[in-house]
């Protein structure tokens, strides 16, 4: 008999991973066998936990906050994505149980941004990175790949941006947090990478009048999906991507290997997960 395939998000808290919304619509949308479910773990018991799922039916599983950088600690192989990044989100068990790790969510930004803005040339300017926490360096990583020429970054405790900035390179500028409107002179690519403007957090403050006609603007915030960032983008001429995508996007490589179809991310992935 052959087992059904299982698959899930580990993370903690885990309740509100919209994971399980998009792999089971997947799973129903394209009729394959297989399950995909949401797994709450403290960091004691991340390593054990993860090392009983493959015995437990498990192909591989998605990983969340607080444990993407944790799990590079004992996994048996890190993809060079992962490493640069430092941070996994994807892992996929071998048939004798060895745990790979990978980083998708670059990808899934890139994805998204060539989705929702069609026209979108990374090479075309300076890209401005609102943030310095761990979104921003999987973003860096996937932006530099893609070839922007320079990356401004700003961040309110401005040390963070530094040092990713040391580590990731002279393309990288940091910018400071009281000036982070100015990046938008020149960029043509704009990132908020930080929890402002998410319900129930701060609102974003940045000043946002020089935000050019020609950028291309998203958030990675998708709760509201409309925030003042890509309101003030839309009308100041802008093509606006909102989060949502993302999150959507980076979750299709893994279903790939996990289930051996790759999903499609469009309108019926995207109300499956609002609903
Ligand atoms: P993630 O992994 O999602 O990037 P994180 O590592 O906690 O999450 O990073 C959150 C980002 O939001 C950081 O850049 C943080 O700025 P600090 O490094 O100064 O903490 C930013 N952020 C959160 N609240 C903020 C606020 N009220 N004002 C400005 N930036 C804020």
């Amino acid at each position: 008999m052959t087992k059904i395939p299982r698959a899930g998000v580990i993370g903690n808290p885990i309740s509100h991973s919209l994971s399980p919304k998009l792999h089971t619509h997947w799973l129903r949308r394209y009729g394959l066998a297989g399950s995909y479910d949401a797994i709450q773990v403290t960091e004691d018991a991340l390593e054990q936990t993860i090392r009983a799922l493959p015995g437990q039916g498990y192909v591989g599983i998605n990983v969340t906050i607080p444990h993407k950088i944790r799990v590079l600690d004992f996994v048996d192989q890190v993809s060079d994505r992962a490493t640069l990044v430092g941070a996994a989100n994807t892992l996929t068990f071998t048939d004798d149980g060895r745990v790979l790790a990978d980083n998708t969510d670059g990808y899934g930004f890139i994805a998204n941004l060539r989705q929702g803005a069609p026209d979108w040339n990374p090479q075309s300017g300076p890209a401005a990175i609102f943030g310095a926490g761990g979104a921003a360096r999987a973003i860096i990583v996937a932006l530099a790949d893609a070839g922007v020429p320079e990356i401004l970054l700003s961040n309110r405790t401005r040390p963070k941006a530094e040092a990713l900035s040391d580590e990731f390179g002279t393309r990288v500028r940091v910018v400071d947090w009281v000036q982070a409107g100015t990046m938008l002179e020149t960029a043509t690519t704009v990132i908020n990478t930080t929890s402002l403007g998410m319900a129930g957090a701060q609102p974003f403050k940045v000043p946002l009048d020089d935000l050019r006609s020609d950028a291309v603007v998203t958030d990675i915030v998708y709760n509201p999906l409309r925030t003042t960032l890509l309101d003030a983008a839309a009308a100041a001429g802008c093509v606006a991507v909102d989060g949502l995508g993302m999150l959507l996007h980076q979750g299709v490589p893994g279903f790939e290997r996990w289930f051996g179809q790759r999903p499609e991310v469009d309108d019926a992935t995207r109300a499956a997960v609002l609903a």
